[in-house]
């Protein structure tokens, strides 16, 4: 299917983002102090950049582990049912973790992974978005560590992408559709 024309606007830029996590390390870091080893979980594919430069802000021992769900395959709209396309490779019975997640729109999906996982008794599961659109909210669920709280937009960047495109962007941005020429 043609894609629509359209452009970035920088919404987030690099340097913001970058500040934002040395913060966040910090405060999971505390939350974090007596782990022998934290489970950071990472949802594939939009917090792959996300989960790259947290950990290695992160003054803890790690160990990284990805889960993927189905997200909304081409199109901007989100869908309500959500499937485990990927699985941990790593138990998590007992253990410190940290979900991951790039977004958090509607909800539906941190709501089906946090059930899913919490059902696995870890012994402390939290979870950080990097971003947060309260007003698209349908579910009721809060990450405990967000980065940006941002208006209803479509965004692409740091790794969040618009049909498999715009993941490589250093930065955050919205999408702005422009007339056909
Ligand atoms: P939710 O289940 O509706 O909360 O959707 C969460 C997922 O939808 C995120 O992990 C993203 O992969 C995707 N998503 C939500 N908003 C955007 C966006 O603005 N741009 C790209 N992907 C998005």
């Amino acid at each position: 299917m043609p894609q629509r024309p359209y452009v970035i606007d920088e919404m987030i830029s690099a340097k913001q983002i970058a500040a934002r996590i040395e913060e966040l390390a910090a405060e999971i870091g505390r939350e974090y102090a007596d782990t022998n080893k934290l489970v950071v979980v990472g949802l594939l594919r939009g917090s792959f950049v996300f989960i790259a430069d947290l950990v290695r802000e992160l003054n803890l021992p790690v160990e990284v582990d990805f889960l993927e769900a189905s997200s909304y395959g081409n199109s901007t709209e989100s869908s309500r049912e959500v499937r485990i396309l990927k699985d941990l490779r790593g138990e998590i019975e007992g253990r410190d973790v940290l979900v991951v997640e790039d977004i958090v729109d509607t909800g539906y999906t941190l709501s089906h992974v946090r059930h899913l996982l919490s059902g696995r008794r870890p012994r402390k599961l939290k979870i950080i978005a990097l971003l947060d659109k309260p007003a698209r909210r349908e579910v009721d669920i809060k990450a405990d560590w967000i980065g940006f709280s941002i208006p209803d937009e479509f965004v692409v960047g740091y790794g969040i992408d618009f049909a498999q495109r715009n993941r490589n962007l250093p930065f955050i941005g919205k999408v702005r559709f422009t007339e056909d020429a």
